[in-house]
């Protein structure tokens, strides 16, 4: 059984081709698409918005995980909803009201997700695991693709799987940032759930065949 799944980067793609990334993305062995938003504030990039999540949302046959890299997201929520998001994943750092906005998030019927900074300590979520569907360790700081992974992540994973069973929750452990062949084992063996991947799929010559790769290795 294929548990472990792969989230193709869309902020590595071709964005003057696309529909024809999100098509390669549909018929990869790809799990979701992961859709990066940032605001300039809360990182030091901009992105893309609205109207690009909405032409991506017409194409992708697959599971929308938006990674939101802003402040204040609450501001936001509904209009992901009907986006089309299926995972909205907030960052803690950005939360001043985590619990209520974990909720807002699922009361519009979607999958409530929250990361991490490769600063912020696991222990913050003691307290709010069991509301958590999905939790994104940054192995990188966030803000740009193509950096390389902290190898520190490793741990933080350890400790996160630890947390989730100690509190007998449900939450699946997303990994974003500098993953590729090198690392995906061993990310997966530490108790990783979700491997994202942007420049490792994008940029490499045969893009079907590196996400093949990558998803045999997770469940190797
Ligand atoms: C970084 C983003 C990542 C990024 C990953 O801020 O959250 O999702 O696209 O890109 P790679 O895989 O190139 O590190
Ligand atoms: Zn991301």
């Amino acid at each position: 059984m294929n548990s472990k799944l792969i989230a193709p980067s869309v902020l590595a793609a071709d964005f003057a081709n696309l529909q024809r990334d999100i098509e390669m993305v549909n018929e990869s062995d790809a799990d979701w698409f992961h859709i990066d938003i940032m605001d300039g504030v809360f990182v030091p990039n901009i992105s893309f918005g609205m109207p690009v999540l909405e032409a991506i949302s017409k194409h992708a046959k697959k599971t929308i995980d938006v990674h939101l890299m802003i402040v204040d997201p609450d501001r936001y929520i509904k209009t992901f909803a009907n986006l089309g998001s299926n995972i909205l994943t907030v960052h803690y750092e950005a939360c001043t009201h985590l619990h209520r906005t974990l909720q807002a998030i699922k009361a519009e019927g979607m999958k409530a997700g929250v990361a991490l900074n490769p600063h912020t300590n696991i222990n913050v979520l003691e307290d709010t695991i069991n509301d958590i569907d999905l939790v994104c360790i940054m192995s990188v700081n966030p803000g740009f693709g193509g950096q390389s992974f902290i190898e520190n992540t490793y741990s933080k994973v350890k400790q996160l799987k630890e947390l989730i069973t100690r509190k007998n929750a449900s939450t699946r452990i997303e990994i974003d940032g500098g993953v590729t062949n090198k690392n995906a084992k061993a990310l997966v063996d530490a108790g990783a759930d979700v491997l994202v991947a942007g420049s490792y799929v994008f940029k490499s010559t045969n893009q079907l065949e590196t996400i093949k790769d990558l998803k045999l290795i997770a469940n190797s």
